[in-house]
C-alpha cells in the first residue's frame, strides 16, 4: 500500500490539538479522572515508527479539551491543513483531536477544504497515561490511511474503522469503539496497516473554501451566530423569542441562524414551530435537523422551514454558519 504511493509523496504531517489522546491521569488504572490535552503531539508519535519510505513531522496547533473547541482554533487548523496539503512532498495530514467534538471539526474541515489529499482525524477514549491506551493504535491506523494512494477527503479513524466526516457521530460515552456512521456505514477498515475500503472517500461540493480563506479576519466575534434549540415534549417558543428580542439589545451578538433539533422526520412541536416561523419572518435563517441517530429528513411539499437532510443538529449548525458567513448580515 505505502509502496505504491508516488515517490515524491514522502511526508505525513501530524497536527496536534489535544484531547484524551493527549490526556494524563495520576493513576494508570484511571480512564476517566484525567486531564485532556497534556502531552505534546511529538511525544504521542514517540513509539510510532513511520511506514517504510515515509517520514513523519509533528506540529502542535492547539492543546485543549475538545468540548472547549472554538472557531479560531478551527480557522487555524484549516489554514495549517491547507498549507501542508499544498506542499508537494506531503501525502496527507493526520490530526490528533478529542472525541467530543471531532465530528464537528471533521465536518467543518471537509466543508471548507474538500481536500484532494487525505486529512485524517484520530482520537482516543483512554488517556495516554492509561495501562492500555487506545491512542497509539489509532494514530498508527490514521497514518496508514493518510499514506493510502488516492485517499482523499476528511475522515475520522477510531478503533480500526474509517468514518467519513459527513456521516461520523460519537455514539458511546466510554468504550474505545465510540463512533458510527449511521445508515452510510464506515468508509472502510484499517487491518494491520492495510486499508480495506468499502465505499468512496468523502466528497462534498467545493466552493465554500475559497471564500472562507479569502476572509481576512476569521475571529470568533465575526462569525455568524447560529443557535440550536431542541424540539421535545412540552417545549415552548420562549427561547427562540428571547433570542429574537436579544437582536435589538445593545452589545449582544445578534442571532442570524437557528437550527431546530427536530423529532423524527423533521417534525417540530407546534409552539416551537410557531416561534421559529416568527424568527424566519424576522430574517433569521432556520434549518430543521433530525434528533434521530440515523436516517435523513425526507422533505414534504408543505414544509415551511428548510431541512438539513442527513446532517445532525451540530453539523447543520456548521453548514448554516458557513452559508451565512458568505452572506453579509
Ligand atoms: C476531548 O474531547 O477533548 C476529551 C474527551 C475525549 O477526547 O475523549
Amino acid at each position: 500500500m505505502v509502496n505504491s504511493l508516488s515517490p515524491s509523496l514522502r511526508r505525513i504531517v501530524v497536527l496536534g490539538t489535544g484531547g484524551t489522546i493527549a490526556g494524563r491521569a495520576a493513576d494508570g488504572g484511571d480512564n476517566i479522572g484525567y486531564t485532556a490535552g497534556q502531552v505534546e503531539v511529538a511525544d504521542l508519535l514517540g513509539g510510532i515508527g513511520a511506514p517504510e519510505g515515509l517520514e513523519l513531522s509533528a506540529e502542535q496547533v492547539a492543546q485543549l479539551d475538545s468540548k472547549d473547541m472554538e472557531f479560531d482554533v478551527w480557522l487555524q487548523l484549516a489554514r495549517r491543513c491547507a498549507f501542508w496539503l499544498a506542499e508537494a512532498d506531503v501525502a496527507g495530514v493526520v490530526i490528533t483531536h478529542g472525541t467530543d467534538t471531532i465530528e464537528e471539526t471533521a465536518f467543518f474541515l471537509q466543508t471548507v477544504l474538500a481536500p484532494g489529499k487525505p486529512v485524517v482525524l484520530t482520537c482516543a477514549m483512554r488517556p495516554a497515561s492509561s495501562l492500555s491506551p487506545d491512542g497509539p493504535q489509532n494514530v498508527r491506523d490514521a497514518i496508514a490511511v493518510a499514506a493510502t494512494p488516492a485517499a482523499q477527503g476528511v475522515t475520522v479513524v477510531c478503533a480500526g474503522a474509517i468514518h467519513s466526516a459527513l456521516d461520523v457521530q460519537k455514539v458511546h460515552t466510554y468504550r474505545p469503539d465510540a463512533f458510527a456512521s449511521g445508515d452510510a456505514g464506515p468508509v472502510g477498515y484499517v487491518e494491520e496497516g492495510s486499508v480495506r475500503r468499502l465505499r468512496d472517500w468523502p466528497q462534498s461540493p467545493v466552493g465554500k473554501s475559497r471564500k472562507f480563506f479569502e476572509t481576512k479576519d476569521g475571529a470568533a466575534a465575526h462569525w455568524p451566530r447560529v443557535e440550536i434549540v431542541t424540539s421535545h415534549a412540552g417545549v415552548s417558543g420562549a427561547v427562540v423569542d428571547l433570542l429574537l428580542q436579544e437582536r435589538t439589545a445593545v452589545g449582544a451578538e445578534p442571532i442570524r441562524g437557528l437550527v431546530l433539533a427536530a423529532t423524527g422526520n423533521g417534525t417540530v412541536h407546534h409552539a416551537l414551530e410557531a416561534a421559529a416561523l416568527r424568527a424566519q419572518d424576522a430574517g433569521v435563517a432556520v434549518l430543521r435537523a433530525t434528533r434521530c441517530a440515523s436516517g435523513r429528513i425526507l422533505p414534504r411539499p408543505d414544509d415551511r422551514l428548510r431541512d438539513a437532510g442527513a446532517l445532525t443538529p451540530v453539523k447543520a449548525r456548521i453548514a448554516l454558519m458557513l452559508e451565512l458567513f458568505e452572506t453579509p448580515a
